[in-house]
């Protein structure tokens, strides 16, 4: 694999973890950052040892020696920044949710398609091995015919009225908050695993808490409780969803999102029942995986076969010592930069893909978009897309 240049574009919460991978998957070499506030980006460039630190993406974008660029900044902007990348020539890699409209979305897939460049959507849980596993073993029939997908995505870090982010705030976030932000990996994670695409959703949406306490001169960076002067601010999107799906091919499902349950911090799971055995998976025990029977119950184990096959970089960690979800973004991007160092353009048909393509991206929001009008309507509504 040759070293590729790549620049990562947001230093908050996620950029860091980009940069990581990038390098502990032996991937390349990140030769910049981009941030929107002059000071802080060169402070994060120093901490990460990043040689270039810039506001001006223009610029960075016009640098021929940059292969691929990272989108990590706030949802509102995730459209522009990449339309600018593609334009530029540049692959790309994009945080999820692609866009805060499914229109614009489709309009990402086109224009890579276009411009011939590779561009994956950081699908995180994805990368993870039991869940590569419990999707193998599902294809191959282990569960029998599907009958039930259960399970949600719940945090807590929203839990407090004193709780405040950018994700908050339509402007920045989209209309929707925890079902964009983490409902939709549970919805790509339960499509991935199954192997199946949800057809239809009808849902709940809650805000238990109306009123919040929003920092005076801008909304705090990711998790952070509001510290100095804060002002009274109405609440505008969800905290909570429960959401009813509907698959291709007749199994149904349920979910609970949810961003304000105390003392859950990042509990995405998953419980697929089929005619023969159930299978269930916890991204907080990432690890191991549950197959049940009726007479018998079945721990299944990452082991060396689980991973994600030789490389650069620094090899996984063998089984035992945990790997999680920095690993599980490291893994995820392998098959995207193998991609971009071997020339080939992408493929025709993004479903080919070994990596989360836009379309996959673009399947999220048309999920998103699905839920805020099942709720708004009190109705089924298919999913567009
Ligand atoms: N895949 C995952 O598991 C995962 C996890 C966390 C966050 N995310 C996604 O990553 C994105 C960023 O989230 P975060 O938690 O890191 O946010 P954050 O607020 O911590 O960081 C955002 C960064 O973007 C920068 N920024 C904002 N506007 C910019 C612009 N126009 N140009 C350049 N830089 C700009 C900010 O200065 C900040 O450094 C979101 O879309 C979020 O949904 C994905």
């Amino acid at each position: 694999m040759n070293l590729l240049r790549a620049a990562v574009i947001g230093t908050g919460f996620v950029g860091p973890f980009h940069v990581d991978a990038i390098r502990r998957g032996g991937y390349g070499e990140v030769v910049a950052v981009a941030g929107s506030d002059r000071e802080r980006t060169r402070a994060r460039a120093a901490a990460l040892g990043v040689p270039h630190a810039t506001t001006d993406v223009g610029g960075l974008l016009a640098d021929p020696a940059i292969d691929v660029v990272h989108v990590c900044t706030p949802n509102a902007t995730h459209v522009a920044l990449a339309t600018a990348v593609l334009e530029a020539g540049k692959h790309l890699v994009l945080e999820k949710p692609v866009a805060v409209d499914a229109g614009a979305a489709r309009g990402l897939v086109e224009l890579a398609a276009r411009r011939g460049r590779h561009a994956a959507v950081a699908l995180t849980y994805r990368g993870y091995p039991m869940v590569r596993r419990a999707r193998e073993l599902i294809a191959g029939g282990e569960l029998g015919a599907l009958r039930l997908v259960h399970g949600g995505y719940i945090q807590d870090w929203l839990a407090n009225p004193t709780d405040y982010n950018w994700r908050l705030e339509p402007e920045a976030g989209g209309a929707s908050r925890a079902v964009a932000d983490i409902g939709s990996h549970w919805f790509d994670t339960a499509e991935f695993m199954t192997g199946r695409r949800i057809e239809a959703v009808f849902a709940d949406l809650a805000t238990f808490l109306p009123r919040r306490s929003r920092p005076v001169g801008g909304a705090a960076l990711a998790f952070g409780a509001a510290s100095g002067p804060t002002e009274d601010v109405e609440v505008r999107s969800e905290d909570a969803a429960t959401i009813l799906v509907r698959f291709e091919g007749g199994a149904r499902g349920a979910a609970v999102i949810s961003q304000v349950s105390p003392g859950r911090k990042n509990g995405l799971s998953l419980e697929i029942a089929g005619s023969r055995s159930t299978l269930d998976w916890d991204q907080e025990d990432g690890e191991r995986l549950a197959i049940r029977a009726r007479s018998e119950t079945r721990i299944l184990t990452r082991g060396p076969e689980d991973g994600p096959g030789p490389g650069p970089g620094i090899p996984s960690l063998p089984a035992g010592h945990p790997e999680g979800w920095a690993e599980a973004l490291r893994d995820l991007l392998r098959p995207f930069y193998a991609a971009v160092a071997s020339g080939a353009r992408p493929a025709a048909d993004a479903a080919a893909a070994p990596y989360p393509t836009l379309a996959a991206g673009a399947r999220c929001v048309a999920f998103v978009e699905a839920v805020l009008e099942a709720a708004r309507t009190e109705s089924w509504v298919q999913i567009r897309g």
